[in-house]
């Protein structure tokens, strides 16, 4: 879906949340997949100039069924990733949890930013992982 408005974030979240109940996630974990969705879109309105969009999609590996969320954007990119991955860190006054908490709440997490082309995030949460 595009994120580009403010209540583009409830929307996410509220699929992400409905994706992960459909897949048999338990609602602590659907919690953590519809967080990390809700901080990834709520980046793409406050930082990507233009917005985004966010793909959510089941993944499966051997016996293990996960959701992935790619979130996209054209936007500025992150200058300095290592201090964005830092609590705390924020460029707009926010409190710098966004970034931080989806890496921590998600088992895989990977980010490609380049600066002045945009910035894409993969992030997955694995049934199975549920309790590492
Ligand atoms: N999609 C993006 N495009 C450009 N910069 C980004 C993007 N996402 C995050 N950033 C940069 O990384 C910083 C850290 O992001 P993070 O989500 O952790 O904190 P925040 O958005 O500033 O505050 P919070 O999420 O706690 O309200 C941001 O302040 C911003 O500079
Ligand atoms: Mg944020």
């Amino acid at each position: 879906m595009a994120v580009t408005d403010e209540y583009h974030i409830a929307h996410a979240r509220q699929l992400a949340t409905a994706m992960a109940a459909e897949l048999g996630f338990p609602p602590v974990l659907a919690c953590y997949v519809a967080t990390s969705v809700s901080e990834l879109a709520s980046n793409l309105v406050f930082h990507a100039t233009d917005g985004g969009t966010i793909t959510l999609g089941p993944v499966r590996r051997a016996g293990q069924v996960g959701i992935e969320i790619t979130c996209k954007d054209n936007g500025p990119g992150i200058p300095d990733l290592h201090s964005a991955l830092q609590d705390g860190f924020s460029t707009n006054g926010g409190l710098g949890g966004g970034l931080p908490g989806v890496r921590r709440l998600m088992d895989d997490f990977e980010i490609i930013t380049r600066p002045g082309a945009g910035t894409r995030i993969v992030a997955r949460k694995w049934l199975s992982c549920q309790w590492q």
